[in-house]
C-alpha cells in the first residue's frame, strides 16, 4: 500500500460541458471551476501534500473563441487578485509555469507579482499550469541545456540534465496525475514528468470534483502497485528489507522518484 502521493497533478476538465448540462454559459461553467481550484487547493493543504501543480490553459486552448480565452484571462486575474492575500497566510508558495510572455501585461506583472509575494513560503507548494504545453517544456529545457553549455556536443544531454531544464526543475515527478471530465488522455501536460506517474480517470466535471472525490483518488492511488520496470517480486522484497529514509528527491535514469 502507498502512503499519500507527495505531489498530485491534476487536468481540470469538464467545466463547458459542466454549464452545458445545466444550459448555462460555458464561461458559468469555467467560474464554476475557478471557485473549486480553491476548494481543492484547502483539501490538498489539508491532507499535507506538498506539491499541487494544476492545468489552467494549455498552448492549445488559444484555439476556443476569443469570447472564451477572455473571460478565462479574467478569471485567471481574478484568482489571483482574491487569493494571494490568503495564500501568503497560509504558507502557500505559488509558482505560475507555461510561457507566460503571451499574457497581457497586467496579467505578467499580477503574476510576477503573487510569486514574489509567497517565494518564502513553505507550506503546499502550488503550481499553475498556464500557456503550458508539455512539448514547449522539453524543447526549451534542451535549448536551455545547449545554451548553459555552449561547448558540449548534444550526445552529452542525458535525462537527469534535461530534467534540470523543465519548467517543474525543482518539483518531484507527480506520483499521482487525476483527469477530470471523462477523457483519458494527457492533451499535453507534464510528457515527461508523467513518464512513472499514476493516471487516474475520473468522469466527473471539474466544478464537481470535491473532498470526497479527491480522497476516493487518494485511495485508488494507495492501493497501486508501482514497479519502475521491475517485477512484483523485487518490489515486494525491496520494500521488506528496505528501511532506510528514502531522500526527498531521487533521480533514476532522469526520472524523479520522491
Ligand atoms: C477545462 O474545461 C478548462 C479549460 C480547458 C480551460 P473545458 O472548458 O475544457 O470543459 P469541456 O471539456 O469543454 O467540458
Ligand atoms: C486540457 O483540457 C487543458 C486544461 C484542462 C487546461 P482540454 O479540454 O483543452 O483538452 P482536449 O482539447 O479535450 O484534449
Ligand atoms: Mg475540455
Amino acid at each position: 500500500m502507498n502512503t499519500h502521493p507527495k505531489h498530485i497533478a491534476i487536468i481540470m476538465d469538464g467545466n463547458g460541458r459542466w454549464a452545458k448540462k445545466r444550459l448555462m454559459p460555458r464561461t458559468v461553467g469555467h467560474a464554476r471551476g475557478a471557485a473549486n481550484v480553491r476548494q481543492i487547493v484547502k483539501a490538498a493543504h489539508a491532507v499535507g501534500l506538498r506539491y499541487l501543480t494544476l492545468f489552467a490553459f494549455s498552448s492549445e486552448n488559444w484555439r476556443r473563441p476569443p469570447e472564451e480565452v477572455s473571460a478565462l484571462m479574467g478569471l485567471f486575474l481574478q484568482y489571483l487578485e482574491s487569493e494571494v492575500a490568503e495564500m501568503k497566510a497560509a504558507g502557500i508558495r505559488l509558482r505560475v509555469i507555461g510561457d507566460r510572455s503571451a499574457f497581457a501585461p497586467l496579467l505578467q506583472s499580477r503574476i510576477d507579482q503573487a510569486e514574489r509575494d509567497t517565494a518564502h513560503n513553505t507550506g503546499l507548494h502550488l503550481t499553475i499550469a498556464a500557456n503550458y504545453g508539455g512539448q514547449w517544456d522539453v524543447l526549451t529545457a534542451v535549448r536551455a541545456w545547449q545554451a548553459a553549455h555552449p561547448d558540449r556536443s548534444l550526445q552529452e544531454l542525458d535525462p537527469a540534465a534535461l530534467a534540470m531544464h523543465l519548467s517543474t526543475s525543482d518539483l518531484p515527478d507527480p506520483e499521482l496525475l487525476i483527469r477530470t471530465g471523462g477523457e483519458s488522455r494527457i492533451s499535453n501536460f507534464l510528457l515527461w514528468q508523467t513518464a512513472y506517474t499514476e493516471l487516474y480517470f475520473t468522469d466527473l466535471h471539474w466544478p464537481d470534483f470535491d473532498d470526497a472525490a479527491l480522497s476516493k483518488a487518494l485511495q485508488w492511488y494507495s492501493q497501486r502497485v508501482r514497479r519502475f520496470g521491475r517485477t512484483d517480486e523485487q518490489v515486494q522484497h525491496s520494500s521488506a528489507v528496505e528501511h532506510t529514509p528514502t531522500p526527498d528527491l531521487v533521480i533514476q535514469n532522469g526520472i524523479k522518484i520522491g
